[in-house]
């Protein structure tokens, strides 16, 4: 009986998500995970637009799909006129919003998160990109979505290993921000929607007081210095949230070999990540590999590694108005021999 209404319930939000849509008076075109095929059907039949399939996860983030979304909307003559839909996880919010930004200029934008890391993260700020043989989202762009449309409903189908993964952003969020939080998704669960908002209003105002990613917004890419090495050392098979939390024991150990961090807190921090996300790498990863991925990240200047610091849980560490601050390649080697 609650599974019928919930079910209802969904249905209804279609049919809402769509009005929304057709509201905005553009010419639609929707992209999809492949794994949400049912549902954008349903979509794309409600706003009478044509439906392109991509594939699942992070294998849609690259310029061949990219190139598949622009030569779909010019067979069509799409114009400037015109709003891409985006239906999945974050890797379809990063693909689409790109695709966007770049189509005839620029066209609108509408998302549909259906993953936990979506909505809590990938699909507030306007940040998009695909990735490179060179490195994770190495072509990008700052492209807002104009309308996104949430339904918790979506997470029911999720993996446990992709609610971990959304779990691990929004511990980064309490660990930049509010000690409180990361007690709160101990409790759990991480699905709950007033943690999820919890989550929204935190990167919403980081992101709020610093759109360019000059100061603050920094804090952001806490644990993906090493999270987004360790993704591209495991070719993209492990989820980006899981890596992230990899990511987020290396640059908490970091910070507490550096005195910047108590010995408590750093244990805390891995007893709270290793009991949101008990997911193991395929394989220990070599330090040395991982640091020459690091060394290409986007945050690197001139190609000294940079990363980002805790104080204490909820407080961040700030290097003279800035959140990032170098690190010799020593010393983030000892940090991986500590967790791996
Ligand atoms: N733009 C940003 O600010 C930002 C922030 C954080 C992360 N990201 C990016 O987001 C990506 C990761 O996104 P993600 O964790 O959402 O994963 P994802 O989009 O890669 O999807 C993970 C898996 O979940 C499946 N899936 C999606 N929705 C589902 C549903 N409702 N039910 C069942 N399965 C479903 C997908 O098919 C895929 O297999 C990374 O590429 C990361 O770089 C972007």
């Amino acid at each position: 009986m609650q599974e019928n209404r919930s079910s209802k319930r969904f249905m209804t939000n279609v049919i809402n998500f769509a009005n929304q849509i057709s509201a905005l008076g553009k010419r639609n075109c929707l992209v999809a995970d492949r794994a949400l095929e049912v549902y954008a059907k349903e979509l794309a039949l409600l706003i009478e637009a044509p439906l392109l399939l991509v594939p699942r996860g992070e294998a849609c983030k690259t310029r061949l799909q990219k190139e598949a979304i622009e030569d779909f909307l010019f067979a069509r003559s799409f114009g400037k006129d015109s709003c891409l839909i985006g239906v999945g996880g974050g890797s379809v919010h990063d693909l689409v919003g790109f695709t966007a930004s770049t189509y005839c200029r620029g066209i609108t934008f509408v998302n549909i998160p259906t993953t936990l890391l979506a909505m809590v993260d990938a699909c507030i700020g306007g940040k998009t990109a695909i990735n490179t043989s060179y490195g994770k989202n190495m072509l990008g762009s700052l492209w807002p979505a104009t309308l996104t449309l949430m339904d918790t409903h979506f997470l029911k189908t999720l993996e446990p290993v992709e609610v971990a993964a959304g779990a691990m952003e929004m511990v980064k969020h309490a660990l930049i921000a509010d000690a409180k939080y990361l007690e709160e998704l101990l409790t759990g669960p991480v699905t709950d929607l007033d943690l999820i908002q919890k989550s929204i209003v935190i990167k919403e105002a980081i992101c709020k007081k610093d759109p360019l990613e000059e100061k603050e917004r920094l804090l952001l890419n806490f644990g993906h210095t090493v999270g987004h090495a360790i993704e591209a050392y495991f070719s993209y098979a492990i989820s980006h949230g899981i890596a992230v939390g990899f990511g987020m024991k290396v640059e908490s150990a970091l910070s507490y070999i550096q005195g910047w961090l108590s010995k408590e807190d750093y244990q805390h921090i891995v007893y709270v990540i290793d009991a949101l996300s008990n997911f193991t790498l395929p394989f220990t990863p070599e330090p040395h590999k991982l640091i020459e991925y690091m060394r290409r990240d986007k945050k690197a200047l001139h190609g000294i590694i940079r990363v980002s610091a805790l104080e204490k849980i909820g407080k961040p560490k700030a290097f003279g108005g800035s959140f990032c601050t170098p690190c010799s390649e020593e010393l983030l080697s000892k940090a991986l021999s500590i967790i791996f």
